[in-house]
């Protein structure tokens, strides 16, 4: 970025040969260069009158892309987003957690990948593991039984959902089923974590407060009284309003850029 008197082509030139020539120094030869193929990516970014030199430890695939997508749902949760919730919420194995609004799954998939330590990166290649010779150790999967739930209104979504999690193998982990996160109070939870529909088009803001208000009068019985929440959306207010009606008690309010929306990830309890 910037004006210069040179290339990008340039840059690549320098860069590589400098690569070559720093190896054949500390190594005694030199490495092929494979642009098809290579085992080991370097970036080297100019801006302004700046150069920035990195390794690329994760390859081309962004880290939030999971090997368990089968079912495609209309608007999935980021799943790195859906994997911060957990540690927002500080869930412990446990603990009994509940998404009531679960859409294809990605919460509580990621709660029972987390519990069961299964590395939710186990099917890529790290360059960074490569580079210096390590091998990833897995975990000792956890073969506890817990309490993981997943409720959802409509029974496409909640199939969709169940083949997820097949797919990623937690299948036996979690419960999925149907029903209505505004009338359904018929369990206990820990805690509940949540990517409830934002009510972004024009005309649907009154729905989604009284969504969101429903939601949380059934979260307050299933909680009993105690426990947390954690959701994320991107109609703050609204999500306000209803914290409020119900006596809930805003504890964090963390911002998240998701995509083109300015979402908000709440963290309350009663
Ligand atoms: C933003 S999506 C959740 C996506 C999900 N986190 C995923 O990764 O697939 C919101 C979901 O809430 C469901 N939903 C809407 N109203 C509901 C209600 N009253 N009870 C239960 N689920 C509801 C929608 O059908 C939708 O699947």
């Amino acid at each position: 970025m910037g004006e210069h008197d040179f290339t990008s082509i340039d840059i690549g030139r320098v860069a590589g040969q400098a690569v070559i020539d720093s190896y054949i120094e500390s190594y005694g030869h030199r490495l092929k260069v494979n642009l098809d193929e290579p085992d080991v990516i370097i970036r080297v970014d100019v801006i302004q009158n700046e150069i920035f030199i990195g390794l690329d430890t994760t390859g081309d695939d962004a880290l939030h892309k999971r090997w368990y997508r089968v079912y495609s749902h209309p608007a999935p949760l980021n799943a790195s987003i859906a994997a911060s919730m957990l540690r927002i919420a500080e869930w412990k194995k446990e603990e009994t957690i509940f998404d009531p609004m679960a859409g294809s799954g990605t919460i509580p998939i990621e709660a029972a990948l987390a519990g069961r330590n299964i590395a939710t990166g186990k099917n890529r290649e790290f360059a960074y593991f490569k580079i210096f010779d390590m091998e990833l150790s897995p975990q000792k999967e956890n073969k506890n039984i817990m309490e993981i739930y997943g409720m959802e209104k409509f029974r496409k979504h909640v199939e969709g959902a169940k083949e997820n999690a097949r797919v990623a193998g937690v299948d036996d982990t979690i419960h999925f089923f149907q029903g209505d996160a505004t009338k359904f109070s018929g369990m206990e939870a820990d805690v509940i974590i949540t990517n409830p529909p934002y009510g972004l088009r024009i005309g649907s803001k009154k729905m989604i407060e009284k969504l969101y208000t429903g939601f949380l009068s059934k979260a307050k019985e299933i909680l009993c009284d105690r426990g947390r929440i954690v959701a994320i959306t991107a109609s703050q207010r609204e999500m306000m309003e209803a914290a409020k009606k119900n006596g809930f008690i805003i504890e964090e309010k963390i911002a998240v850029k998701y995509g083109d929306l300015d979402a908000v990830i709440f963290k309350m309890h009663i």
